[in-house]
Order: C-alpha cells, then sequence, then structure tokens
C-alpha cells in the first residue's frame, strides 16, 4: 500500500550519501513525499504530488530522515544514579566507573539485558531514532561479550564488538594478557554476530600500540573499524582511526590540530557525542572548529549507564547547536545523514527516492524547533520502513 503524506511545512531530503556533496543538507517547502513498498517513491511540492492508496496530511509540520544513532551502550545491566549525582557535586568522570555496570551486568540474565535493551531501544524509536548502532563492552569475558553481541543483534544490524572497553580487574595490570583475550577466543566467539570493532583509546583504557592491535585483529576477522578516541584527553585515538580507515573516530572532545587536519584530509567521520560532556562536565567538542575544516560531522548519543544515559538525539542537536556552535541545518545533517556516513550506510539518512522510509514528523513547521524547542516531546509520527508507529510502544524488534 503507498501511502502520501502531503501539506509537509518542511521536508528535510539531504543528499545521498554516497553521492559526491553528498554532505549537503537540504529541504524544500510546502512539500510531500511518497511511500512504497517500505522505500520513498517520490518527493517534490505537494501541489504535483501523485496519487497513493492512503493520504496522510501533515499539516505545515516538518518530516525528516529519521535520526541514525551511531554510538550507543545498550547492553547492560544495573545504573549509576549515585555517581552522576557524585560527579554533578564536584567529583571528577573516570572511566573506572564502567566496572560497576561489568559487575551488574555479568550478574545478569540474558533476558534481563534483553529487556533493558529493549525499554532504551523503544525510548530511542519513540524518540525518532530509527537506526541504532549497539556496543557490547560491559560483559569483559568471552561468554559476557558473546552474549552481549547476540543480544544487541536481536535489535540491530549495527553491533559492534568493544571487548576492549576497560581491562577487567581480574587481569590486574596485565594489559598485555587481555589484549590477546580480546584479540583471540573473544574476538572470535564475538566477530559472528558484529559488522564493527571498537576501542576505547586512551590513558586508563588502551594505548595506540594496543588499540592497533585489536583493530587488526577485529579486520582479520572481517570486522570493520571504528574507536573511542580523546574523550578525556588528548592522545593517539584519533590518528590511529585515520590511520586504519575507521568509518568514524568517536568523541573527538580534546583534538589539535593535528587530528583536525587528519580528520578532513580522511574519510574518517568525526562523532561527537554532547550527551557525554553534559553528565560528564567537560568541555563541549569544538565542532565548528572540525566543520570549518572541512572534517564531516556526525551527532549521536552515546546511551550508556555512566557517561551520558540519555537516548535522545533531540537534546543532542539542542546542545550541539546552543554549546558546539553548529547551525541547525549542520545538527539535523550530522544526526540523520552524519550518522549513516558513521556507520558505512547509504540507505538511511535521506530522504530521496530509493532510501529507506525511515522518516519522523515533529510538532513545529522546520527542522529548528529540535533546537528551539529543547526538552519538549516533538516527534509526533515516526515511519520505519515505511510502517507508521504509532506512539511507538513495547519492544521494537
Ligand atoms: O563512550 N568511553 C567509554 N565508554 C563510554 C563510557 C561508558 C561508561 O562510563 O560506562 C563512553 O562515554
Ligand atoms: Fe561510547
Amino acid at each position: 500500500m503507498s501511502v502520501l503524506i502531503t501539506n509537509v511545512g518542511e521536508l528535510v531530503t539531504n543528499q545521498p550519501a554516497a553521492q559526491p556533496g553528498g554532505a549537503a543538507y537540504a529541504a524544500c517547502a510546502g512539500a510531500a513525499l511518497v511511500i512504497d513498498e517500505g522505500r520513498v517513491a517520490w518527493t517534490g511540492p505537494a501541489s504535483r504530488a501523485p496519487a497513493a492508496d492512503h493520504r496522510v496530511d501533515a499539516e505545515g509540520r516538518a518530516v525528516l530522515p529519521g535520526f541514525v544513532d551511531s554510538h550507543a551502550h545498550l547492553v547492560f545491566a544495573g545504573e549509576r544514579a549515585a555517581e552522576f549525582a557524585a560527579r554533578m557535586a564536584g567529583r571528577p568522570y573516570r572511566a573506572g566507573g564502567i566496572h560497576t555496570t561489568v559487575e551488574a551486568t555479568r550478574g545478569a540474565s540474558d533476558d534481563q539485558l534483553r529487556s533493558n535493551l529493549c525499554r532504551l531501544a523503544a525510548e530511542m524509536l519513540a524518540q525518532g531514532i530509527t537506526t541504532f548502532e549497539c556496543k557490547s563492552g560491559y560483559g569483559l569475558t568471552v561468554r559476557d561479550e558473546a552474549r552481549s553481541v547476540a543480544i544487541a543483534a536481536e535489535f540491530t544490524g549495527e553491533v559492534t564488538y568493544l571487548g576492549a572497553h576497560v581491562v577487567p580487574p581480574e587481569f590486574g595490570a596485565d594489559v598485555g594478557g587481555y589484549v590477546d583475550l580480546v584479540c583471540g577466543a573473544m574476538l572470535e566467539a564475538c566477530a559472528p554476530q558484529a559488522k564493527w570493532a571498537d576501542v576505547f583509546c586512551e590513558r586508563g583504557a588502551f594505548g595506540r600500540d594496543e588499540a592497533a592491535a585489536v583493530l587488526a585483529a577485529g579486520v582479520a576477522a572481517g570486522l570493520w573499524p571504528r574507536v573511542h578516541a580523546n574523550q578525556l584527553g588528548a592522545g593517539p585515538g584519533v590518528q590511529l582511526a585515520v590511520s586504519v580507515g575507521a568509518a568514524s573516530a568517536d568523541h573527538c572532545t580534546y583534538t589539535s590540530d593535528a587530528d583536525v587536519d587528519a580528520l578532513a584530509s580522511s574519510r574518517t567521520v568525526a562523532t561527537l557525542l554532547p550527551g557525554a560532556e553534559f553528565a560528564t562536565r567537560h568541555p563541549y567538542p569544538d565542532a565548528r572548529r572540525l566543520l570549518d575544516a572541512g572534517v564531516t560531522v556526525a551527532l549521536a548519543t552515546d546511551c550508556n549507564p555512566g557517561s551520558s544515559f540519555s537516548s535522545s538525539m533531540p537534546l543532542c542537536i539542542a546542545l550541539a547547536v546552543r554549546e558546539m556552535r553548529m547551525t541547525t541545518q549542520e545538527a539535523v545533517w550530522a544526526a540523520t545523514a552524519g550518522g549513516a556516513r558513521a556507520l558505512a550506510r547509504t540507505d538511511v539518512g535521506y530522504l530521496g527516492v530509493g532510501a529507506r522510509a525511515d522518516l519522523i514528523m515533529i510538532d513545529g513547521p522546520s527542522h529548528a524547533y529540535l533546537a528551539y524547542r529543547p526538552g519538549v516531546p516533538l516527534v509526533a509520527a515516526v515511519w520505519r520502513g515505511g510502517e507508521r508507529l504509532e506512539a511507538p510502544r513495547g519492544c521494537p524488534t
């Protein structure tokens, strides 16, 4: 059954990421769009729209591509509200809090992990995220990483193996021993269910050589690389990501001129995660500097129980506009087409003919409302693969 969505105040289409000039935001006013067989079949002025089996009147509201969240950690148990409260009272963020979640995750049943993920995926969908990436990384044993990627794979095709999140306590100072496990039996157990290999390249987690070994092993097992880079301080993560041709270097909070130059002359996307700076009181990454240098920027939630417990892409857009000097258009592009680029996806993040019919309608006449009305639940309707999900609820698998 074909569906015509007409009387759209602003239709954000973007350019397909695969095309030259694909980094461009694009939109038209007074527009319409036709969905057929789960794909976008037509876009153009409402006055010239073809007939369809079913008609939806957007009543002047804006329609955008569904958000593409290219960075989230959703397989975990427990929560860390006390750690957040202590941080807000002046204690600094340290990656060590990850161990609290590792302990809770190891002690949880598959069903507990699944239902937590299910709840977060439903939250995301209700807020317009139609594609999300999901990392392991709170298990850190062969068994717990393997079940983490398997559970993630029940919900998304964008599964990331993050055995190299931190060195678990049972390895003490034996970082090399743990890297061997991550590159050996753990990778072997996880690779069949994953698309990506990630590593937390940071002081207190993994250094350059260890991170490079993890990514190389991942690539040899058929996984594509991506990197947690330069989140808590300057370091080699960004340069490593570029040198291995990673799809994305994520965080990029502390970058040198050389890091920015390296990103600008590569195909590696800088994925910025303002939810993490919001919740850790680190400075926001300088998106303007990256964009002005020609770097491709994506925005993602980093949803996790420690450093960014938000599943809201509109919050990320509002922070990016208000605190990181992105224009409203740049921020919306980064949360849609940018996320698609960071996941090497050419079927989502834009609304041209042939794209997957993943789209949202918001309670406002333009994309700018996402930053202009922060904290307001603006997502009025979501279509995923052409299916309209009214007030999405329950398990969105
Ligand atoms: O992206 N940087 C490492 N991983 C997460 C933090 C996870 C946690 O604190 O539990 C991040 O911010
Ligand atoms: Fe992360």
